[in-house]
């Protein structure tokens, strides 16, 4: 079983988002996907309205995640840690013990756009355009995530 968190700042908006497309790429028995925030803020709540129209435009039920916080023990529940933008990759490796809980830490554009360090800009301010180009910026990385892990 190989096991892969999203993380963005509020689990709320992004890293649903990237949980539930990836998700839809993989196969359910041997993979298992999450996602966290590294704010308290929105522990509990559903994901925003607009990331599930979105995931809903596109197929995809996320209405039933639940916004949680990113803690130490996710280095040893998973192996491949996404963070959603720069600020979010530091909150994470601010927590990491060591060598081995960082190198599972990733910018998840890095898969896209190798070695550029871009952010997945956080939607949350702005109106419904910002949603549908964080759907497709995830929906492309995720591609090749599935690609890579599947290989
Ligand atoms: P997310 O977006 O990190 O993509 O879930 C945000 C959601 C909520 C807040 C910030 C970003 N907030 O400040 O409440």
């Amino acid at each position: 079983m190989t096991k892969i968190l999203m993380v963005c700042l509020g689990n709320i908006c992004r890293s649903p988002l990237a949980e539930g497309i990836l998700r839809s790429k993989l196969p359910k028995h041997s993979f298992t996907i999450d996602s966290a925030g590294t704010a308290a803020y929105h522990i509990g709540s559903s994901p925003d309205r607009r990331s599930v129209a979105i995931a809903r435009k596109y197929g995809l039920d996320i209405s039933n995640l639940m916004g949680r916080q990113f803690g130490v023990s996710d280095f040893d529940r998973f192996d491949l840690i996404y963070a959603m933008d720069n600020s979010n990759f530091q909150n994470v490796v601010k927590l990491a013990r060591d060598e081995n809980d960082l190198a599972k830490v990733k910018l998840i554009l890095n898969e896209v756009y190798p070695n550029q360090n871009h952010d997945v800009p956080d939607p949350y301010y702005g109106g419904d355009q910002g949603f549908q180009n964080v759907y497709q910026m995830l929906d492309e990385a995720c591609d090749i995530i599935a690609e890579k892990v599947t290989r």
